[in-house]
């Protein structure tokens, strides 16, 4: 593939999206930093860092509970948040948008909730065999208590699900499909606008674990027609620990609530307690405020971007760290889909990911090693893991070089 960088520079100004995100400037071990680890995390826009900082200097206190001013400043910061979430993921009704601590304990909510008023002995719950241990192990433990059983999609050898073993598998014991919507391992997209809708036919209510898909493009939950949607604020350029857990308004309501204490409750008595609807519902106790304002600056920063540039460069990081990593010999990659977001998982023939990681990191090169926290995924490719560069909308073709430059050498250091 021949690149025309300077279209390329025409339609996505990288220099000066780099410079909203002052970590990217500086040096690591003597070098550069070049920062590939951003499906563990993204780094934060100045729009996030200067937000949370007038939060604390100029509005901080509780919300929801106070008749004076800054109380109610908070308080419409962190609802207007929340608008900001709702506009963000596509749903007119910011109430069904609840601020949990990140995706993984969202996904725990609803098991909790639903999951124990919904799911019973004999029940099925399907996941597919690419899932993060998050949208695996809620369900275990769910399972375990009830008595449920969990069926497992396929991954072919490319990455993708096998979509013929599907309808198979969506038998009438299945209460439940939950489902990553992008893989973090493999960068695989999942066809869920052809799975959601067969699932919904069958009476299956579905998840969908959006917390690579949020920080690559659009998720729109009132076209998808998912009856969750969960998300984590960190890995979208907002704070960590804050999430979302976004869910049809009528099924939230009726839920059970997770955690019991301040705010969730309606009134308390030793003769029984009642409980407010949604979002308060979920809510318990004082929440992450500032995380969640930060979180809507994030999300304000991203819908800002223009999506159609920002597509068309991550392709183009993609398509180029692809091509230049495979010319390297003994390289292969995992995670071959068409339909992928700019994250490339590999393994280098007589390399131990580890070493290769630590190589890197000498030369100011972050990329994450290990199972990236999805085990059965790797057993069914008979590895332990593998070595994994993921890239933002705020890296260069510049520091795909890097990257290859610097495997190379830890190759004739370490192979
Ligand atoms: N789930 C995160 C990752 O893929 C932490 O790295």
């Amino acid at each position: 593939m021949i690149l025309d960088r300077a279209s390329l520079a025409a339609q996505w100004d990288v220099a000066s999206v780099r410079a909203d995100f002052p970590i990217l400037g500086q040096q690591v071990n003597g070098h550069p930093l070049v920062y590939l680890d951003n499906a563990a995390t993204a780094q934060k826009p100045l729009a996030v860092i200067e937000r949370l900082d007038a939060y604390y200097r100029t509005e901080n206190a509780n919300i929801h509970r106070g008749v004076h001013a800054l109380s109610q400043e908070a308080t419409g910061a962190y609802e207007a948040a929340r608008a900001s979430v709702a506009k963000f993921i596509g749903t007119p009704e910011s109430r069904s948008c609840i601020f949990t601590r990140n995706a993984t304990e969202a996904i725990n909510l609803v098991a909790a909730t639903w999951g124990s008023a919904n799911i019973g002995a004999g029940d099925e719950i399907v996941v597919s065999h690419m899932e993060h241990h998050a949208n695996i192990v809620p369900w275990q433990l769910l399972a375990d208590r009830v008595g449920a059983t969990i069926k497992v999609i396929p991954v072919t050898d490319i990455g993708e699900l096998d979509l013929d073993a599907l309808p198979g598998l969506l038998t009438e014991r299945v209460k439940l499909l939950s489902l990553c919507h992008v893989s973090n391992s493999l960068g695989t997209i999942n066809p869920v606008e052809q799975i959601i809708p067969l699932a919904k036919t069958k009476g299956i209510t579905v998840l969908i674990d959006g917390a690579q898909s949020t920080a690559h493009f659009p998720v729109n939950v009132s076209a998808l027609g998912c009856d969750f949607l969960v998300f984590s604020g960190h890995k979208v350029c907002g704070p960590t620990g804050i999430g979302v857990l976004w869910g049809k308004p009528e099924l939230l309501n009726a839920m059970p609530p997770y955690q019991g204490g301040g705010d969730m409750i309606d009134r308390v008595s030793f003769d029984g307690t009642t409980y407010r609807q949604i979002p308060e519902r979920f809510e318990a106790g004082t929440p992450h405020i500032a995380g969640a304002i930060g979180l809507g600056a994030a999300v304000e920063y991203l819908m800002a971007r223009d999506q159609a540039a920002l597509d068309a460069y991550e392709r183009e990081l993609l398509g180029y760290a692809t091509e230049q990593l495979k010319a390297i010999k003994g390289l292969k990659i995992y995670g071959e889909s068409a339909h992928k977001v700019s994250v490339v998982s590999f393994v280098i023939d007589g390399v131990h990911p580890a070493d290769l990681g630590t190589m890197l990191d000498m030369d100011g090169i972050a990329i994450r090693t290990g199972h990236h926290c999805t085990m059965p995924l790797w057993a069914r490719f008979g590895l332990e893991g593998s070595a994994r560069a993921s890239f933002a909308f705020y890296n260069t073709l510049e520091e795909v070089d890097a990257l290859v430059k610097s495997i190379k050498k830890a190759q004739m250091m370490l192979g």
